[in-house]
């Protein structure tokens, strides 16, 4: 067995689910990640900070109104354990739908962060005073509203932490994922090299490193162009987009272009080839009545 290297980071989720965390503490490159001592993962539940006989971490709203307010005090607590785990420096984020929202860069900022304390609210929501005096930032994953910020804090977890180094092997660098620099991922093709009569596109069975990556550059630009032209719109705005870049997205719009010529030509030579089949056929079954 070899000796686990020194943490990265230190995150500390407070949720009065912790059993949660297992989602990414367990499985897959995050569970690797722990294991390796390269990413340190706890859960801290505000319910053990209560000094109630119920031990309630909610409350009825000031003012009325349907729904619980998570009380402050054992939040507070819980956050200060949290920063005791994840180091005193440690960032805390409060997540919900109210939060600046999420993305690629965001997640590169917060995995330089030496550790982070994420808080994951239930019910209505959490004291204001309590967001005011203890949280740093607030972000948000989606326009939609999910019952805790558990799931958040695990998305928020889980994209962090392909940037911290050496949690990806090279091989399935983060570099070389969609968002890299601001596009969408090329396609992906493995073996058979026909399936569902499609072929796996010629130029990557040629051998050519260049001619690949460089297809693979323009299908990058062309996805994005076709699926998220505000990612291209923010690239050509920073004025990212190089001249090369530009020759390639050209060069996708005019193959598309001819895809869909070609699809047209066919739909119309396949009518018409039906329409005489057809022309055929009726004059078979009208000449099987007359006979
Ligand atoms: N908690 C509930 N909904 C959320 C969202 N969309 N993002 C972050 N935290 C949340």
């Amino acid at each position: 067995m070899h000796e686990p290297r020194p943490s990265n980071m230190h995150i500390a989720m407070v949720s009065v689910f912790p059993e949660t965390l297992a989602v990414v503490r367990d499985v897959g490159v995050m569970g690797r990640a722990v294991r390796d001592g390269r990413l340190k993962l706890s859960a801290v539940n505000p319910r053990d900070f209560t000094v109630d006989r119920h031990r309630s971490v909610d409350d009825r709203p000031y003012g009325g109104g349907p729904g619980m307010v998570m009380r402050p005090e054992p939040l507070a607590a819980a956050i200060e354990e949290g920063k005791r785990l994840a180091g005193e420096g440690a960032r805390v984020v409060y997540l919900t739908p109210q939060g600046r929202r999420f993305d690629d860069r965001r997640a590169r900022e917060l995995a330089r962060e030496p550790g982070l304390v994420l808080l994951a609210g239930r019910y209505e929501g959490v004291d204001e005073r309590l967001l005011d005096s203890q949280v740093d930032e607030e972000l948000s994953i989606g326009d939609y509203v999910l019952s805790g910020g558990e799931l958040a804090a695990m998305v928020v977890i889980d994209a962090l932490a392909r940037f911290l180094p050496g949690v990806l092997g090279h091989e399935d660098s983060a570099e070389e994922d969609s968002f890299a620099d601001g596009l969408l991922d090329c396609p992906h093709y493995t073996r058979p090299e026909v399936y569902a009569d499609r072929s796996v596109p010629q130029v990557l069975l040629s051998g050519d490193h260049a001619a690949i990556a460089r297809w693979r550059r323009k299908q990058a630009l062309g996805r994005t162009l076709e699926r998220r032209p505000d990612l291209l719109e923010r690239r050509e705005n920073e004025r990212v987009l190089t001249a090369d870049d530009k020759g390639l997205l050209e060069e996708y719009r005019r193959e598309r272009l001819e895809v869909s010529r070609r699809a047209i030509e066919d739909g119309v030579a396949n009518r018409e080839e039906a329409t005489r089949t057809e022309g055929r056929s009726r004059d078979d079954g009208a000449s099987e009545v007359l006979e």
